[in-house]
């Protein structure tokens, strides 16, 4: 998949986070946004709204943004290098209200959009505040200066934290690999890298709610679809393990969002961290 196909779905998303009433996420809701949303809403995912154990898209959502959240909350990060940011309120979140140093990267034109709807639609006071904490970069995070760009970009910084919300599900696993272990190497034991992986395990409330992600990166995606899922949880940790990392598991959703544990999802937010012997 092309990467302009990705990008509706930071449209998608940054609506739900508003939906969600996410702090800042009215600023980055969309008319594009709010108009996938309610297609896919009508255009069945109402069946896993009514239905107790899949989740609906929303609450999927819901529960990665949270899991994330909290587990940055947790890592208390001095510097946050967002990989594939898209509209995502998080960067203005912890840069104004938490003083942290947030750089969120994106391809050009996503990062065109986003320094124009903070620049349109964000109050001064509150850009201020964010002022020149939060950094808007753009960066290919599968070319080959990646490496080397998060290297010099996490120099010096005691607890930084690498996050890829939404973004590796749409790599093949020759980029999720090569993402993981420039993320693995630029963070050289330090910190650590909190993404959303989904695997094929946890029998048929798991499958329908797997069917239910596709459908909807399939619709707002516009028939492209999201690449192949890790065969299981082990695959994930070996994944994480080959990159350079010395462990890796998935964040506990009772903690991270105690209403929405329950949720059957395919998809977890993982952290990993450390670095392995064998890293050179
Ligand atoms: C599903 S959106 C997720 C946006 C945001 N993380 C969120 O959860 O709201 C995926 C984002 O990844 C970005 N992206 C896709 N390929 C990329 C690449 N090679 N390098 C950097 N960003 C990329 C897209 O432009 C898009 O903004």
């Amino acid at each position: 998949m092309s990467h302009a196909e990705i990008a509706p779905t930071a449209h998608y998303t940054a609506y739900a986070w508003h939906r969600l009433g996410f702090p800042h996420a009215e600023h980055f809701a969309t008319a594009r946004g709010r108009r996938l949303f309610w297609s896919f809403r009508a255009a069945g995912e109402w069946l896993a709204v009514v239905h107790p154990t899949v989740p609906s898209m929303l609450q999927y959502l819901e529960l990665r943004h949270r899991c994330i959240e909290h587990a940055l909350d947790e890592a208390q990060p001095d510097r946050v290098v967002e990989i594939g940011a898209g509209l995502s309120r998080r960067g203005l979140t912890w840069a104004a209200d938490r003083g942290v140093d947030y750089l969120e990267i994106d391809l050009p034109h996503m990062v065109e959009a986003k320094r124009q709807i903070i620049a349109d639609r964000v109050p001064a006071e509150l850009r201020a505040r964010a002022r020149e904490r939060l950094r808007h970069e753009a960066v290919d995070v599968t070319g080959p200066g990646f490496e080397d760009w998060l290297e010099r970009t996490l120099h010096g910084a005691k607890r930084p934290v690498v996050i890829a919300e939404g973004v590796l599900g749409y790599f093949d696993l020759s980029d999720r690999e090569h993402v993981a272990r420039s993320v693995a190497r630029a963070l050289g034991g330090r910190g650590g890298f909190l993404c959303d992986l989904r695997s094929r395990e946890g029998g048929p409330a798991v499958a329908a709610g797997a069917k239910l992600l596709r459908a909807g990166i399939w619709l707002v995606t516009r028939g492209r679809g999201a690449r192949e899922d890790f065969p299981s949880r082990a695959a994930i940790g070996s994944y994480f393990e080959r990159a350079g990392f010395a462990r890796s598991e998935p964040i506990a959703a009772e903690q991270a969002a105690p209403h929405l544990a329950g949720l059957r999802t395919p998809a977890r937010v993982w952290r990993a961290s450390g670095r392995s012997a064998s890293t050179p």
